[in-house]
């Protein structure tokens, strides 16, 4: 079981959606929505409340097709290879493409050590107590929590402040060795202290793993992100990309006036 524990042999990955669109039912929510997620970067997906950003997230680990009336149409490709292929098993998707939620969701009566290798039962791996203790270490640290709990690894995950089981879900996600982690809105639950470990947390981890953030706060997409796509779904409409690119560019000199006006906190 070496695999599990092999140095940083990191191999950054891209995730691309291709034209996807998607529904609840017969309601169409994301109308043919194109985005490359460059390897080794921090992607933003901003926008107004129920344009699409979650639903999008969600199809990009295979959690939409959970949702019993969800269908969608397009692909997604990690690294070229499409997730939704009929040879792609589904928790291959879900163990290259880690999510972390709004609302921090560590298992609380479960130890702190535990919650860090509570994803690996999941995907069938298995590792003796030493490599155990070297991997809780070391997601802890990527996470930037091990400062803090090296001395109560034994205590339950549920008695961590907020911002702390956040970053406890962090670790939990890295230790099955995610190509891509997916966060939406993972500070909206946290205060400015919490919010600020976290975004040097994701500062750290674009070495390893490629980042997709929603987030609805401003300043925090324009700190942690390098690419950024805004989302809008107009009267009615299903939600799409309205403009897409660089950060910079999208924050300093968007081309779109809707753009504009989202970014300088005008509408939304
Ligand atoms: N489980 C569901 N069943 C039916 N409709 C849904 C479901 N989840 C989301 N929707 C609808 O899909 C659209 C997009 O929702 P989504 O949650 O993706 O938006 P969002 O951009 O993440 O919004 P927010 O910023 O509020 O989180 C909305 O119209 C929403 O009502
Ligand atoms: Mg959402």
């Amino acid at each position: 079981m070496t695999a599990l524990l092999e140095p940083e042999t990191v191999q950054l990955a891209s995730l691309e959606g291709r034209s996807v669109s998607a529904w609840f039912g017969d309601h169409k929510v994301l109308d043919r929505v194109d985005l490359v997620m460059p390897a080794g970067q921090v992607t933003a997906l901003i926008g107004p409340s129920g344009c699409g950003k979650s639903t999008f997230l969600r199809i990009l680990n295979r959690m939409h097709e959970l949702v019993p009336s969800a269908s969608l149409a397009g692909e997604v490709l990690l690294d070229g290879e499409d997730i939704y292929a009929p040879q792609r098993r589904l928790t291959e998707a879900r163990r290259d493409i880690g999510m972390v939620f709004q609302k921090p969701n560590p298992f609380p009566a479960m130890s702190i050590y535990d919650n860090v290798l509570a994803g690996l039962k999941l995907t069938g791996r298995k590792a003796g107590r030493d490599e155990k203790d070297v991997l809780v270490e070391s997601c802890l640290s990527k996470a930037g929590l091990w400062n803090e709990v090296r001395t109560r690894l034994r205590q339950p995950g549920g008695g961590l402040s907020g911002g702390q089981q956040q970053r406890l879900c962090i670790a939990r996600s890295l230790a099955v060795q995610p190509k891509v982690l997916l966060m939406d809105e993972p500070c909206s639950a946290l205060d400015p202290t919490s919010t600020r470990r976290i975004e040097e947390t994701i500062h750290e981890l674009k070495r390893e793993v490629t980042i997709v953030i929603v987030t609805h706060n401003m300043q925090q997409a324009a700190r942690v992100s390098d690419v950024c796509a805004f989302f809008l779904a107009e009267q009615g409409q299903p939600g799409h990309i309205v403009e897409q690119g660089s950060t910079q560019q999208v924050f300093e000199a968007p081309e779109d006036p809707r753009t504009f006006d989202y970014v300088n906190g005008r509408f939304g």
